[in-house]
């Protein structure tokens, strides 16, 4: 399935009917997950569904997906990278969700777990127009606005609409860089290689659609950019 076509559409949904989904279903999201691509294969990820959650900032929702890890690193890009795939595949099956980075397990206090995502019916559309999204304006997180492949990165989802990134066209390479938060926005919030990796799949889903290879590698260096550190090179 190619799920490219729900980057300009999908939005993040708070409303849901509460009722739960049945075992057919909630099967067939587990063979959705077991067929999208880690950004790092050799970085293992694990998750769990519960249905209830604690923590502020979160929405009621019949379900709830917890990502977790092994405690190494790279997990949070790799968590970003390969749910924001499910995020779109709920998108293309009218199933509303919502990352939720400060919930937590009600349960287990699990020191890997890594994200939440929240997810049900909705009794609105969970679709909207391109006009809709609330985004920085292009030419502040990129010098190349025309590349599509950062236009689908602009419209991705990011913990409190951050957007944490910046995109430098430089000859045939693609520099990302990670915003650098600083205090006192840096102690609320820390889920920011979570929206890097999900800008990276936004990136490769567009590389796919528009027949170019996805080539990443990881970096992460003083690069001269103020405010901004050198997070990988796309080629
Ligand atoms: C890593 C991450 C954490 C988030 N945490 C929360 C949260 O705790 N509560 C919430 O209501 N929304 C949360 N969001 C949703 C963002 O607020 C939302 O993606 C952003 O405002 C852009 O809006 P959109 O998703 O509708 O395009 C989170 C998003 C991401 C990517």
């Amino acid at each position: 399935m190619d799920l490219f076509d729900s980057i300009n559409r999908r939005k993040s949904c708070r409303n849901y009917t509460g009722q739960p989904f049945g075992k057919e279903q909630l099967e067939e999201i587990r063979e959705a997950i077991n067929g999208f691509e880690l950004l790092y294969p050799d970085v293992p990820l694990e998750y769990r569904l519960a249905a209830k959650t604690k923590g502020i900032f979160k929405v009621q929702a019949p379900h709830y997906l917890i990502v977790s890890g092994q405690g190494k690193a790279q997990e949070a890009e790799n968590a970003g990278f390969l749910f924001q795939q499910l995020i779109l595949w709920f998108d293309a099956h009218d199933i509303g969700s919502v990352w939720l980075g400060k919930t937590k397990d009600i349960e287990a206090t699990n020191d890997n777990d890594i994200i939440v995502i929240a997810f049900g019916q909705t009794s609105e559309s969970v679709h909207r127009s391109e006009n809709e999204f609330k985004r920085k304006a292009i030419n502040e997180i990129t010098n190349a606005p025309e590349n599509p492949c950062i236009q689908a990165v602009h419209l991705a989802p990011s913990g409190m609409n951050l957007q944490p990134w910046y995109l430098e066209e430089s000859g045939d390479k693609v520099l990302l860089y990670k915003q650098s938060l600083k205090p006192p926005l840096s102690l609320v919030y820390k889920k920011t290689e979570v929206d890097m990796g999900i800008a990276l799949c936004h990136y490769a889903l567009a590389c796919k659609r528009f027949d170019k290879s996805f080539i990443f590698n990881r970096k992460d260096e003083e690069a001269g950019k103020k405010g901004y550190r050198l997070f990988g090179e796309l080629g």
